[in-house]
């Protein structure tokens, strides 16, 4: 049996008010700075040469543009069970969230990949919030009410815990559109339990 190389899984996404995090298949708002700090952040490696992996849900897979891909830095996998075909752009498609973090702690690219990055929807952040090398959740505090149909799973707030600074993430308010927003890191405290 292969070695499992362990990698930090991370959230990312952005919620308003009452955890929403979608509308119609889509993001509710238009924050193009929250976005390219989105990118910026899963596009990050050490070094030349790192990769890192986004694990997509098939909705919000198919909810980005195709012009947004390829992504640099970035080997993309979507969760999936009832598609047969990797989906264009891609490069993975799994139909469990286990495998998907398999891809990148086991041979041939647990050498190449330094972070996993869940990028939504609920059900993929609910399977990472439950999984042990999840230790970091980016999650952008969009200060309004939308009307959402897509929420972000309830976490626990005494396990994770808000980052009163982290290093490289803006700590002051931000505006775009009229619409104010905070980025904002919480950190896995312990790892017995979820
Ligand atoms: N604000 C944000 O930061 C943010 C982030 C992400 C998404 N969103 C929004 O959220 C919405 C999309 O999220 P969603 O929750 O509706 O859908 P989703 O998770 O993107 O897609 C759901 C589908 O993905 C597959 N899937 C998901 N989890 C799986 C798993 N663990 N194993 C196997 N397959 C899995 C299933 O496909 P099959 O049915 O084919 O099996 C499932 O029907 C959009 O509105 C998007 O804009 C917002």
């Amino acid at each position: 049996m292969e070695m499992s190389e362990k990698k930090p899984v991370r959230l990312i996404a952005a919620v308003c008010n009452d955890m929403g995090i979608g509308k119609d298949g889509k993001l509710p708002w238009s924050l193009p700075s929250e976005f390219q700090y989105f990118l910026n952040t899963v596009t990050s490696v050490s070094r030349p040469g790192k990769m890192n992996l986004m694990v997509w849900g098939k909705l919000c897979w198919y909810s980005h543009p195709e012009s947004m891909f390829p992504l640099p830095n970035i080997l993309h996998v979507v969760l999936s069970k009832t598609l047969s075909t990797v989906p264009d752009h891609a490069h993975f498609l799994r139909q469990d969230f286990d495998s998907a973090v398999r891809v990148a702690a086991e041979p041939p690219l647990s050498d190449l990949i330094e972070t996993i990055w869940i990028v939504g929807g609920t059900q993929v952040y609910q399977d990472a919030l439950k999984h042990p090398w999840c230790d970091l959740l980016y999650l952008t505090d969009v200060m309004a009410d939308f009307d959402c149909d897509v929420f972000f799973p309830e976490f626990n707030r005494t396990l994770f815990k808000k980052q009163e600074r982290f290093p490289g993430v803006p700590n002051e308010i931000q505006e775009e559109n009229g619409i104010k927003y905070k980025y904002q890191v919480f950190k896995r405290e312990a790892v017995d339990t979820v």
